[in-house]
């Protein structure tokens, strides 16, 4: 049974559909990532779940049972905004314990399990703080103890790393898995930092113009993208256009053998998955980017430009001609 269903899930905005046709499962216990670009509806999507904004259409289950209508505080929902929205003029412990104080928890208890929390997320010592003591890390993890403390159904988080530095972020991410996995929350946390939706998510879904287009694990999501935007989404893909006649793809950069129905397609390989053969050939190198351990090139022949990640201590330059390798096994077809 699904923890969370949202079903045929509609939501306007000043008359706009922001939301169109959701259908999004999330099981009890997993960590799945909402990623897609700026104002693809990410945070609306929250904000719905969480009955801050009330869907034009469609269902929001929880356990199977329908909790449109029901008011923000009565759901066992808890959202993690970006700005975190701590309460000023309360101490840390005192930020932590709302929730549990909502519900009702007496004062001992209450103490009892935010300590634990705030030590779990490794501010033992820091309860009597004030909010304006806090360095922008601690805040966070005083908005994720303070979320989970309260011991909630299903956890929302917004974007929760974005305000860190790529050190804390990394910390942060690390706590936020533990946790979850320790306390085995069912967790919907939006990022468009892509690596950090493969690395945390037990599943992932893909958010474009209102509409999640694909859902599914980090693999199939990196490795069989449903459609090219969400392709591109994990970086600069090549894309090859071309005919499938007789299980033949004839494009302008040869042809190749393709399992597919005979038709007119798009060949899409990655730039990992292509590479330059240091042989004289048909294509011209016209750019060289060192990043570190890779080379960004891209290459030029037969009125196409291809992308392709070669390693840094490969041998080549800008202006060589040279032959390419493509490892046609990876490539995807997607049909126009
Ligand atoms: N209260 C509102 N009234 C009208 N339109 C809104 C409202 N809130 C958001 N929108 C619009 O809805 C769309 C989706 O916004 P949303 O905040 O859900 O995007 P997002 O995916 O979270 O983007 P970001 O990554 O920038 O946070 C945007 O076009 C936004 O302008
Ligand atoms: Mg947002």
């Amino acid at each position: 049974m699904h923890k969370l269903y949202l079903k045929n899930l509609y939501v306007n905005l000043n008359r706009k559909e922001i939301l169109k046709d959701i259908y999004f499962d999330v099981k009890k216990g997993e960590l799945v990532s909402l990623l897609g670009p700026s104002g693809c509806g990410k945070s609306t999507l929250l904000k719905t779940i969480a009955g801050l904004i009330e869907p034009n259409n469609g269902d929001i289950l929880v356990d199977g049972e329908q909790i449109k209508g029901i008011a923000p505080e009565k759901r066992e929902i808890v959202i993690v905004f970006q700005d975190l929205r701590l309460f000023p003029n309360m101490n840390v412990l005192e930020n932590v314990e709302f929730g549990l104080k909502m519900k009702g928890i007496d004062k001992n208890t209450r103490k009892i399990k935010a300590l634990d929390m705030l030590e779990k997320v490794g501010l033992a010592g820091f309860e009597k703080r004030k909010v304006f003591e806090l360095s922008g890390g601690q805040k966070q993890r005083v908005a994720l103890a303070r979320a989970a403390a309260a011991e909630p159904e299903v956890l929302l988080l917004d974007e929760p790393f974005s305000s860190l530095d790529e050190g804390l972020r990394q910390k942060m991410r690390e706590l936020v898995m533990t946790l979850q996995r320790q306390l085995k929350i069912t967790t919907v946390m939006v990022t468009h930092d892509q690596s950090e939706a493969l690395l945390m998510s037990d599943r992932i879904a893909v958010m474009l113009d209102g509409k999640i287009i694909q859902y599914d694990t980090p693999r199939n999501v990196y490795e069989h993208p449903s459609c090219p935007e969400v392709a591109n989404y994990f970086g600069e893909m090549n894309y090859i256009k071309g005919i499938v006649e007789k299980e033949t793809f004839k494009s302008p950069i040869g042809d190749f053998k393709a399992l597919v129905i005979d038709g007119d397609y798009t060949l899409m390989f990655k730039p990992n998955h292509i590479k330059v053969i240091n042989k004289p050939g048909e294509y011209r190198i016209t750019a060289l980017n060192y990043l570190g351990d890779k080379y960004n090139v891209r290459v030029e022949g037969h009125n196409i430009n291809l992308f392709i990640i070669m390693p840094s201590d490969s041998n080549i330059k800008i202006g060589d001609l040279v032959s390419i390798e493509i490892d046609f096994s990876k490539g995807i077809f997607y049909k126009l």
